[in-house]
């Protein structure tokens, strides 16, 4: 490679890495595997080798990735950093990593060339979760810090508290000396992992890619009373302590299980290398059993004199490593690539493959989310392709595999009309998907605003995705509206339906008569308006009647209605088969209108203010936005120069901080905003 190019490349890769370590870190939402990631990591520290001269200190193969969110000003105690930032006693290092074998003997060899005493090596199972410090004092839990930029972490205490598995105190009269520090990890077991995640499904939250992202996502909340019901668990594997306790790491930590902490109960002492390939191969099997996720196995040096003569290097001891394994992947032949319609008319193309095993499943399809990807896998049917399994429930096709590629292969071209009703395809240029622009004719498209409309925030009717299915698919509802014309004898027609069920849905269909207003504007499906909009709009407008004979310009002056926003409303109101369906709904019964009288106010105090929330916080948003609303004060969707306040909650969207930032706008916490609504 030409001096030119390795410049480029070094810098392309420092990009991208610093971009991923922010996904990781900081959002905890990984766009790729920790494999992925890992390549990209080993491509940059082999260039910086070959070019020394392009190495710098900031480089991310010389810095621990950081968990702390880049703050406005970091001297200051602005609620976006959330927690209070303490430096580290002794800096919280990473580990250096590999996933070859070979490499582990290279790694002992440097280590017997450094001294002529027979030492063995303590492994370990590399836990999947976050970083904890834990300072013991006098027997009592004095602080926990996460491991931050590694240098200063989050004072995330309260938060450790409410994990059952870490003691507050410790047991009496066992020992240990009176100031301590004990690191480990906090992780989420699988079964707390799943219960977590459906919650979120059904409160209509985005689920965590995996259990190391909602570890570290539920330690970082703001309200400790979270953590409590999140099911973390925690094992301590390094211990340091001002005065030795034990002439080695194994030892050590008996003794800090003595003392009453946890450790894992796995770890074994290794006589040699050869000893420790045989750890691995057997919990490369084993871990699949175990009730948590584990990503590797981690070999440290025993004996403690040993380690500190090898010290540490910028960004890692030189006494211990990390072997990782592979994600388990599957080489399978592509078949032929279906494209998907969505509910909102967006594409996404989804591989067929050859049926193939992939850790106790059988895979048969994998998502290629847009042209975009397609592209860059250089992606043909009929190649053999990998398949790995991510966090979400569709896996997903990492690489080609070239040199299996045969001469039977047929480029994948991405459709230029719709699959479903033949329309030409569109693409907004800040948008990654194609789109099918016929949303009030194209099949996927009608049955996604059925499902749309009986959705629970918005008219809450009893029936499910099935029911549209064959309700459609029988002729029997083509318009919202149909949905109220139904005959009893056409729901008994319904597979699997019964008097109880076809009562329980004209049960459901009639309380959905009395939906407020602002609801029935949400169900309608207009694109781009959103919960918080049509609650805008309704509080704006009061009826259908008015958002219909309203101007472009009434709409532009609108809470948050934009250009985007306007168009659409326009061309909804204009649309003589929309003002028919609403007219129909009317004679149906529904709110047209702001009913006044059901407005429960309680005070004034956030009147003419616009509050827009982010992330999660204790209460569901829905709750929260109803808070706000009750004190007078309007939900705005995004951020502008007229919002008053940002309430910041856990996961909170860096994009909105950023903008909140620059435009200067109030960031409080949810506490902040209890306090401002004087509710304790
Ligand atoms: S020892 C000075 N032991 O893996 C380094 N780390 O990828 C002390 N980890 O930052 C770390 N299990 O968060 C150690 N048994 C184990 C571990 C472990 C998981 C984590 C730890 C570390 C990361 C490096």
């Amino acid at each position: 490679m030409k001096k030119k190019e390795a410049k480029e490349r070094i810098s392309l890769l420092i990009a991208e890495l610093e971009r991923h370590n922010h996904n990781y870190y900081v959002l905890n939402a990984p766009e790729i595997t920790d494999f992925q990631y890992d390549l990209l990591m080993l491509e940059l520290q082999q260039l910086e080798k070959m070019f020394p001269e392009f190495a710098s200190k900031d480089s991310p193969t010389q810095k621990v990735g950081s968990d702390i969110l880049p703050d406005k000003s970091s001297q200051d105690s602005s609620p976006l950093s959330q927690f209070e930032q303490i430096p580290h006693k002794y800096p919280m290092l990473s580990l250096a990593n590999t996933y070859d074998m070979g490499e582990l003997e290279a790694f002992d060899e440097r280590i017997a060339k450094t001294t002529d005493t027979p030492y063995t090596f303590s492994c370990e199972l590399k836990f999947d979760g976050t970083a904890i410090c834990l300072t013991y004092k006098d027997g009592r839990l004095s602080r926990a810090l996460t491991r931050g930029d590694g240098t200063k972490g989050d004072d995330v205490t309260r938060n450790v508290l409410q994990i059952p598995s870490i003691p507050h105190s410790l047991v009496p009269g066992s020992g240990y000396p009176d100031e301590f520090e004990i690191r480990g990890e906090i992780y989420m077991p699988y079964k707390s992992f799943e219960k977590l995640n459906l919650q979120r499904i059904k409160d209509e939250e985005q689920p965590f890619a995996n259990p190391r992202n909602a570890a570290s996502g539920s330690l970082k909340t703001l309200d400790p009373k979270i953590v409590k019901g999140r099911g973390l668990e925690c094992t301590l594997y390094h211990l340091i302590t001002d005065i030795p306790v034990a002439a080695t790491h194994l030892e050590a930590l008996q003794k800090a299980a003595q003392w009453g902490l946890p450790v894992s109960e796995h770890a074994k002492e290794c006589r040699g290398i050869s000893e420790v390939e045989k750890y691995i191969a057997f919990w490369d099997t084993e871990r699949k059993t175990l009730p948590y996720a584990t990503d590797g196995i981690v070999i440290k040096v025993n004996q403690l004199q040993l380690q500190s003569s090898l010290g540490f290097t910028a960004k890692s001891p030189r006494w211990a490593t990390a072997y990782k394994f592979k994600p388990e992947e599957a080489l399978t032949k592509l078949l032929s690539i279906d494209y998907q319609v969505g509910r909102t008319g967006a594409i996404t193309p989804v591989a067929n493959l050859e049926p193939v095993q992939l850790s106790g499943t059988k895979v048969k399809r994998a998502s290629l989310h847009n042209a975009e990807q397609m592209q860059l896998l250089d992606i043909h049917i009929g190649d053999y392709v990998y398949v790995e399994k991510g966090g979400e429930i569709i896996p997903k096709i990492t690489r080609v595999a070239p040199e299996k590629r045969g001469f039977d292969i047929v480029e994948a071209v991405f459709p230029a009309v719709c699959p479903e009703c033949g329309t030409p395809l569109v693409k907004d240029e800040d948008e990654a998907k194609h789109f099918c622009p016929n949303s009030d004719f194209c099949p996927p498209q009608i049955k996604g605003r059925f499902i749309h409309f009986i959705g629970r925030k918005a008219m809450d009717i009893n029936a499910g995705e099935a029911t549209i299915e064959q309700l459609f698919s029988k002729g029997y509802i083509k318009e919202l509206d149909d949905l109220y014309t139904l005959t009893r004898d056409q729901l008994l027609s319904l597979e699997k339906w019964k008097e109880k069920s076809v009562s329980n849905f004209l049960e459901s269909l009639e309380k959905s008569r009395k939906v407020p207003f602002e609801r029935v504007l949400f169900a309608l499906g207009i694109r781009y308006i959103g919960e918080t909009t049509a609650k805008n709009l309704a509080a704006e407008f009061k009826s259908m009647e008015n958002l219909a004979s309203a101007t472009r310009e009434q709409f532009l002056s609108t809470e948050e209605v934009g250009e985007k926003l306007a168009d659409s409303l326009i061309a909804y109101f204009t649309d003589q088969r929309h003002l028919g369906i609403i007219k129909r709904l009317a004679d149906a019964g529904l709110q047209m209108s702001v009913d006044e009288s059901k407005k429960i106010i309680k005070s004034e105090i956030l009147a003419g203010k616009t509050i827009v929330i982010s992330g999660n916080f204790s209460i569901s948003r829905d709750d929260m936005k109803a808070l706000i609303e009750r004190h007078s004060g309007k939900v705005g969707s995004a951020i502008s120069g007229s919002t008053a306040y940002m309430v910041a909650g856990e996961k909170c969207g860096p994009s909105k901080l950023t903008k909140a930032e620059k435009l200067g706008i109030e960031i409080i916490s949810e506490e902040e905003f209890y306090k401002l609504i004087n509710k304790q």
